[in-house]
């Protein structure tokens, strides 16, 4: 045996256990093989390197998307981050903006069914249910873009005010659903995080009230909203037109208006 290159090995290992006294008798070095000891530091390496990789790749690693009865339609795809043309939903109010973003919101009711609620894993009791016995939801995406909408709106409330109703002002043009939405936006561009750059352009001397603007060349992971759009529409509930079963709180008041 070959004390000398054994003994090499000693302040390794050494490391990993109790100090030893350099002077104490080490009658492991009868008993093991050479080999043994290498072979064990090696698979110590190994292991070290497994565990240290695992941790780097889970840390990096997509997620499995959680359950959505809209899995079918996750495909992705890059979209440019910055484009210089304005769309009709960037315009002030006018007919043809409110008929735009209706549109973009036609599939914001959705029906699923009792399995796809449990599979999703709502809450049963007092979920709103269809008559034909379904239930009504809206896709994350979808109640974003109605905060949107409803900001937007709160922004431009001179051209709304005579425009919507009652109820309307009730439900949802008031500063607590203003604030609610700013929160549920706020949230859900944070999940999104979106960590393409921008960067700075000088487009006039520095002593203009903008004398720089931003701009990008970087690109997002996008889901395909074409493919959102179908599954929603497929499933939508025109608005106005489809009806609840009554909830456990309805009081006797006779016909509804
Ligand atoms: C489900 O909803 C009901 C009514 O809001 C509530 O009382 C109950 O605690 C909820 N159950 C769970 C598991 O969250």
């Amino acid at each position: 045996m070959n004390k000398g290159s054994l003994e090499a090995m000693e302040p390794l290992l050494g490391d990993l256990d109790e100090p030893v006294e350099p002077t104490q008798p080490k009658p492991v070095k009868t008993r093991f093989p050479k080999q043994w000891l290498l072979l064990f530091m090696i698979a110590l390496l190994l292991y070290n390197a497994a565990v240290v990789t695992m941790t780097l790749t889970h840390t990096v690693s997509e997620l499995d998307p959680p359950y959505s009865p809209a899995h079918s339609v996750i495909k992705q795809e890059r979209h440019r981050l910055w484009d210089g043309e304005p769309t009709i939903y960037a315009q002030s109010p006018s007919p043809q903006v409110d008929a735009a973003w209706e549109d973009l919101l036609a599939g914001v009711n959705v029906r699923v069914t009792r399995e796809e609620m449990v599979l999703a894993g709502e809450n049963m009791t007092n979920a709103a249910q269809l008559l034909n016995g379904d239930y009504l939801a809206v896709l994350g995406v979808y109640h974003q873009i109605h905060c949107l909408d409803i900001l937007r709106k709160g922004l431009h409330m001179d051209y709304y005010t005579s425009k919507i109703t009652e109820s309307d002002r009730l439900r949802n043009m008031n500063t607590a659903h203003y604030d609610h939405c700013v929160e549920r936006l706020r949230r859900a561009i944070m999940c999104h995080a979106d960590l393409s750059i921008y960067s700075a352009e000088w487009v006039a001397d520095s002593h203009e009230p903008e004398p720089k603007i931003l701009r990008s060349n970087g690109e997002s992971n996008c889901l395909n909203w074409n493919a959102v759009e179908t599954w929603a529409r497929g499933r939508a509930l025109e608005r106005k037109k489809f009806y609840l079963r009554p909830g456990p709180f309805e009081k006797e008041r006779g016909p509804s208006g």
